[in-house]
């Protein structure tokens, strides 16, 4: 009886002391494995760093590259392209005019009529429609036809009101916000595609000779006056209704920017110098690339997986269409080596674009004391049902390493068009205004981005120099711009005077 007893108490004590084995053993590898994603978060951190000096070093950067662009076709992987607009609008447009925007996942088609002298917008109307994901990789004729008959639909709803005069044919700038090497206002080639189109048999050709062909085809009657980038587009609507818009940034599903530059400081334009002596550039400096650019093994994954390898590396770390693509892929990095969403891999976790940057957005802005809304969107969109606070509060942090180091590196671009422009310090006899038209997604809706970027940038210039750079965010410019650009390169301007 006693020599049971003391067997087993034996037996319950070795049990006792595998159990609490196997539990230090589990704590010990939970502890490790939560080291693990500690490491990995703190490594990203750091590589994502963007200390003032750097982004100083960038600004600087950005100025050499712009001068190289603006010496020599090829000359720089900034493209500086001459827009062909050497007139801003005035004010003065006066009619009925179209514009087609095409350039992300959506394009917008618009009507507007102009007042003319203090007239202003009189009526305005749009409609939008997505892209569907297999015209962004198909023909030019399936994309252009799409586009066109959209277009035709619109046209058929013109109502009186907009008094077109019988017989005149409309017109309709045109905003394609791709690299476009243009040979007027309203004709250009197309360099390469950029923010997820790749349509080979469009590659080098005149984009507006491709939409006139097929609005033939759709029976559209429709000059196009003017072809433009959506950041000349931003910068022609923003002067329209602010004299001192001289800079246009995007950021949205791409990146980009242009801005207002003497005639005679661009070596490669060989054409009469304008009577106004300026000249719009479109910079695309989502190409922009330094080796003081902070890149990760993440970013250079993502840019090797890419359709465009190599190029747009400005572009793949600052806009719209990667920042959830590159929390995506540190999140997994973390689940396969910190197993932070338990020991299997959430499959979803492995469909890359699956989080898009307004998922992150949201996750970023959750003010819940809980983290819900991070937690909401794991399980929606990535099927992950249980989080802790801990892993949410990961996550968040990403977020912000992310929309940080993309927001503090579009306002070291910005400062370097500021410091080309000779407008980042204050002039002596007293500074000019700057007003920089503000448009795309990300900048309308990432509060997060937003904010840092505007604050970034005014830290950058000084307290006094900031008083005079205004961000201003343009609502439709791009389109409005194009069908005023239209209007100041109408057919019909002569009939006027
Ligand atoms: C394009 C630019 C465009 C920008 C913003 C970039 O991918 O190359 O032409 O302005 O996106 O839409």
């Amino acid at each position: 009886m006693r020599k049971a007893a003391v067997g087993a108490a034996v037996v319950g004590a070795a049990a006792v002391c595998a159990v609490a084995a196997l539990v230090v053993r589990h704590r010990m590898r939970k502890s490790s494995k939560w080291a693990r994603c500690v490491s990995i978060l703190r490594e990203f951190e750091e590589k994502c760093g963007t200390p003032d000096a750097k982004l100083k070093q960038l600004a600087d950067a950005m100025v050499v590259e712009m001068h190289a662009g603006l010496a020599s076709e090829g000359g720089s992987k900034l493209k500086m392209l001459i827009s062909y607009v050497d007139n801003l609008p005035t004010g003065d447009e006066d009619g009925v005019f179209y514009a087609l925007d095409l350039g992300g996942t959506n394009f917008r088609v618009l009507r507007v009529q102009l007042g003319g002298k203090a007239g202003g917008i009189v009526h305005q109307e749009f409609t939008e429609a997505s892209i569907p994901p297999n015209l962004m990789v198909g023909t030019a004729d399936a994309l252009f036809d799409y586009i066109a008959e959209k277009l035709a639909n619109f046209v058929a709803e013109e109502e009186q009101k907009f008094n077109q005069p019988p017989g005149r044919q409309r017109e309709l700038g045109f905003t394609f916000s791709f690299p476009v090497m243009q040979t007027s206002i309203n004709s250009g080639n197309l360099i390469r595609w950029t923010k997820g189109f790749s349509i080979d048999d469009m590659v080098g050709k005149d984009v507006v000779a491709e939409l006139s062909k097929a609005l033939e085809r759709k029976g559209v009657d429709m000059r196009v006056s003017a072809l433009v980038n959506d950041t000349i587009g931003t910068l022609a609507g923003g002067r329209y209704s602010n004299k001192d818009v001289a800079v246009a940034v995007i950021l949205g599903t791409g990146t980009n920017a242009a801005y207002v530059e003497r005639a005679q400081a661009i070596p490669k334009w060989h054409g009469p110098l304008p009577k106004s002596g300026e000249m719009v550039i479109n910079m695309e400096w989502g190409n922009f690339r330094a080796s003081h650019l902070p890149l990760t093994k993440y970013d250079n994954a993502l840019d090797a997986e890419s359709l465009n390898p190599g190029e747009q590396i400005f572009e793949k770390i600052t806009s719209g269409m990667y920042l959830g693509e590159i929390l995506r892929r540190v999140l997994l990095k973390m689940a396969e080596e910190a197993a932070i969403f338990g020991d299997e891999v959430p499959p979803k976790l492995q469909c890359p674009f699956i989080l898009r940057t307004p998922h992150m957005s949201a996750m970023h802005h959750d003010a819940t004391p809980d983290l819900k809304v991070v937690g909401d969107k794991l399980k929606d969109i990535l099927e992950i049902p249980n989080t802790s606070l801990k892993v949410r509060r990961v996550v968040v942090e990403l977020c912000n390493i992310i929309a940080t180091r993309g927001a503090r590196l579009a306002a070291a671009g910005i400062l370097g068009i500021l410091k080309k422009m000779g407008r980042d310090t204050p002039r002596s006899g007293g500074s000019a205004k700057t007003v920089i038209a503000m448009d795309g997604g990300l900048y309308e809706h990432y509060t997060e981005y937003r904010n840092c970027l505007e604050t970034t940038l005014n830290e950058l210039v000084g307290e006094e120099m900031a008083a005079h750079v205004v961000f201003e965010h343009s609502v439709d410019g791009s389109g409005i711009g194009a069908a005023l650009l239209a209007a100041s390169h109408s057919l019909y301007l002569e009939d006027k005077s």
